[in-house]
């Protein structure tokens, strides 16, 4: 009969139209996902496995976002009510058993099939490397609002306040936190994770051959009022360039007093250094939690130096620098204010916010 064969004929074109809205929406979607460049470069041998698990779940979710969108776009627009069709009851539907047979099971082996995948990834990025290849411990400590690096290198510790690693040597970090949690990330080897008070968390990567040069270290959870201030920089070396930086590091005087720790660079202009800090070593801008009205800051998160430094000579001010709990201003808790600022700032720079924060506060 006429009047059957043509709807049956019609619906059979439909559903091809919506394949080939599906296939051809499905490339589109791929080739953009797979375009785009989601991530900086890939400097951990960690991160080209991560890198190719993303391009996996991008090719693996892209049809079934388009599957979904183009069966509900389509439903919407064929069962939608007519005028005059108000007070229609739809067609009484009793299941369909081979339809839900295939929704349940296709959607499971898929995540089967990723989660798999995914486990033997994390599997293989989180691997000791081969006996026999050295492993570096690095501890690794956040608190607001900077990182702590340290080192145990053949027997002599030291810490710095920025990340040096040799190249295509597995790094293994222990990461810890002084006060509230805080994220331990690199995005150039893609690895991170949080610093939690009270436990040591751990992750490891090996920097790649391409890797030598400087990359962020970003927390990347919340913290507090100078989150957005800590950052510090990982410097990958070449071994030989690495053993000499580590002879520095041990060889140099220890307490070296008013700073002095490689931290040569930088202006010694003290409202700069206030309100801006030493960006070639990260010290944080003082400004980021102090009040202090001559640089125009308002920060509240430490004492208001208007206030607590009014009276105190320089040795105190120097001292409460260099040496920040040695004596804590009522209402404030000592382990907030970073203690590496003899590493972070240049004897020079010590003395000019002394001299700085002497004159601004004694007027
Ligand atoms: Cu530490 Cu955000």
């Amino acid at each position: 009969m006429p009047q059957e064969s043509t709807p049956r004929r019609e619906r059979k074109r439909t559903v091809q139209q919506m394949v080939l809205v599906g296939v051809i929406a499905s490339a589109a979607g791929i080739a953009l996902g797979l375009s785009i460049h989601w991530f900086p470069s890939a400097d951990s041998t960690q991160a080209d496995k991560i890198d190719t698990l993303w391009d996996v779940l991008i090719i693996a979710t892209v049809p079934v976002f388009v599957l979904v969108t183009v069966i509900v776009l389509f439903s919407v627009l064929e069962f939608r009510m007519r005028p005059g069709e108000e007070n229609l009851d739809g067609p009484p539907i009793h299941g369909n058993t081979r339809l839900e047979v295939i929704w349940t099971a296709l959607p499971a082996m898929l995540i089967v099939g990723l989660v798999t995948y995914a486990y033997i990834v994390l599997h293989d990025i989180e691997k000791a490397p081969a006996a026999g290849n050295p492993e570096r411990h690095v501890q690794v400590t956040g608190q607001q609002f900077t990182w702590t690096f340290a080192y145990n290198e053949g027997g002599k510790k030291f810490t710095s306040a920025q990340l040096y690693l040799p190249v295509g040597e597995s790094v293994k970090f222990d990461v810890k936190s002084k006060d509230v949690i805080h994220d331990f990330w690199v995005p150039d080897f893609r690895m991170k994770i949080d610093a939690v008070p009270g436990i040591t968390t751990h992750y490891r990567i090996t920097p790649k051959s391409n890797a030598i040069g400087n990359h962020d270290i970003v927390c990347a959870e919340l913290c507090g009022l100078g989150h957005a201030y800590m950052r510090q920089t990982a410097h990958v070396l070449s071994k030989p360039d690495f053993d000499a930086w580590v002879k520095k590091m041990t060889t140099r005087p220890a307490a070296a007093g008013g700073g002095g720790g490689g931290a040569q660079a930088g202006t010694t202009d003290a409202k700069t250094l206030f309100t801006q800090g030493n960006p070639d070593t990260s010290a944080t801008a003082c400004g980021t939690c102090h009040t202090l009205a001559d640089a125009g800051t308002t920060a509240t998160t430490g004492p208001d130096l208007d206030k607590v430094l009014k009276g105190k000579d320089a040795a105190f001010i120097k001292e409460s620098i260099l040496n920040p709990d040695a004596e804590i201003a009522q209402g404030y808790q000592p382990g907030i204010m970073p203690p590496n600022f003899g590493d972070t700032l240049s004897a020079a720079q010590v003395d000019a916010l002394v001299k700085y924060l002497s004159d601004v506060t004694n007027k």
